[in-house]
């Protein structure tokens, strides 16, 4: 009888492909993997601490698995991710009934964990940050157009607001040659388009002795036979380099798209939370990627309310994020997290100045992105299908190159093609197309 594995999923695409390679480490075991928790035999929590509210999420739901225990105490329940690691022993003095906590740096050990615990009865715990070279998994992908790849884990930077360099460790990345092996195995398969990720992906290389970094990275991939499209997130603006810009300009595969997080357009803040760059900086970067990329576009990360930001320091950011013109931006009302130096930093915000900031933000925001959305509508752009639209039914989701997204009158049997579809409206928040 196979075994039913259900994974619950919270925070980024790191977590989301960690939990594709959860199961597919635990495949060859006989674990198949359900979308119904009430039937499961395994349960695993993919958590992710990067906000209180993710964390508060996840501890709600971990109430209602206990309940679900309840009911069955044979069933076996872990805890992953980053607030495994954040919380190690404390979760299992709280909640002796779980049988897993592991952190993300442990996932290669997954079947060995799960065998000790199944024989002994007894709760395992695994949470250590080993250095060297991070491992190549298995993954069970959940789509068959686009895939993520990761290519190093943990972080080596010290923004003083993240919780990252705790509960993902120290960095690691993987040697290209595994990573190359990876690609070319999946455009082999069909896969069109692959996303790097890492916490820091701009830095890939910078811990290992093979002497290959990010741009020689974006360069190996792009001779991958089949593949048209690389994408990469996140990448941190102290680390674009000139070979990082002229790669992103020269290699065809390489998206005209760049998730850069400016977290502040304040100065003082930016030295505050540690970002080892200016306002000046960041925009003479971005200038760089500009004149080299025709076509670019940028999203962006940005904290309000980080403690000790002023009015006009706030009033800096909204600046910023107007003049650079965003594609798309995440705002995030600063959040206390335990281990990071933030926490000592006077001038912490009530509730809501950082609420009134963040809406004041979003209400600008969101009209310059439907501003720039419309003045698409009668554009022509290269779109991969990935799949039915969940919108419209009856037609395609897909992106064009700069990561802009569209629903599009087209049949089923272009699913993972390319072509060239002209936008020919906005329609509530959304952009359609029709084939050229
Ligand atoms: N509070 C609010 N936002 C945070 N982020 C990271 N840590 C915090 C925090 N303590 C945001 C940053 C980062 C994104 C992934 O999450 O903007 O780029
Ligand atoms: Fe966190 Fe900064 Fe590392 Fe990003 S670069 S994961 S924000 S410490």
């Amino acid at each position: 009888m196979p075994k039913k594995l259900y994974i619950q999923t919270y925070g980024c695409q790191m977590n989301d492909h960690d939990s594709e390679r959860m199961a597919g480490l635990l495949a060859p075991d006989g674990y198949l993997l359900t979308d119904r928790m009430d039937e499961a035999d395994l349960i695993l929590m993919n958590t992710c601490s990067i906000r209180e509210k993710a964390e508060q999420k996840a501890f709600s739901e971990l109430g209602r698995i206990q309940q679900l225990h309840r009911q069955r105490p044979d069933l076996i329940v872990g805890v992953a991710g980053c607030m495994a690691r954040q919380e190690g022993a404390a979760l299992l003095t709280r909640h002796p009934w779980l049988k897993l906590v592991f952190g993300s740096k442990q996932i290669d050990q997954l079947p060995r964990l799960l065998r000790e615990t199944t024989a002994s009865g007894r709760p395992v715990i695994a949470v250590d940050d080993p250095l060297g070279e991070a491992p190549s998994l298995p993954a069970h992908r959940k789509g068959n157009v686009r895939a993520w790849v990761s290519i190093m884990e943990g972080c080596e930077n010290r923004c003083s607001f993240c919780v990252v360099p705790h509960s993902r460790g120290r960095e690691r990345s993987r040697r290209s040659e595994e990573i190359v092996r990876e690609v070319t195995e999946l455009a082999r398969q069909g896969y069109r388009e692959v996303t790097l990720l890492g916490q820091n992906v701009n830095s890939y290389g910078r811990t290992s002795d093979e002497g290959v970094d990010f741009a020689g990275l974006l360069q190996r991939l792009d001779g991958v036979p089949g593949l048209a499209r690389v994408r990469f997130t996140t990448s941190h603006p102290s680390a674009v380099t000139d070979r990082m810009i002229r790669a992103m300009a020269e290699l065809p595969t390489v998206c005209e798209h760049l998730h850069l997080p400016m977290q502040s357009g304040s100065d003082r803040v930016l030295e505050r939370m540690n970002r080892e760059y200016t306002i000046a900086d960041y925009r003479r970067t971005i200038e760089a990627l500009r004149a080299a990329v025709p076509g670019l576009t940028l999203t962006t990360d940005i904290i309000v309310g980080f403690p000790g930001e002023t009015e006009e320091d706030f009033e800096r950011t909204l600046e910023a994020a107007t003049s650079l013109a965003f594609t798309g931006l995440f705002a995030f009302k600063y959040s206390k997290r335990p281990h990071t130096p933030a926490l000592e930093l006077d001038g912490h915000l009530d509730e809501t100045v950082k609420t009134a900031r963040l809406q004041r933000l979003l209400t600008e925001q969101q009209a310059l992105v439907q501003a720039r959305q419309r003045a698409l509508v009668g554009a022509t752009h290269e779109v991969l299908f990935e799949g039915p639209s969940q919108s419209h039914p009856g037609w395609l989701f897909g992106r064009t190159r700069a990561a802009d997204q569209l629903h599009v009158e087209a049949p089923a049997s272009l699913i993972g093609q390319m072509r060239s579809v002209i936008i020919t409206q906005l329609r509530a928040h959304r952009l359609e197309g029709a084939l050229a």
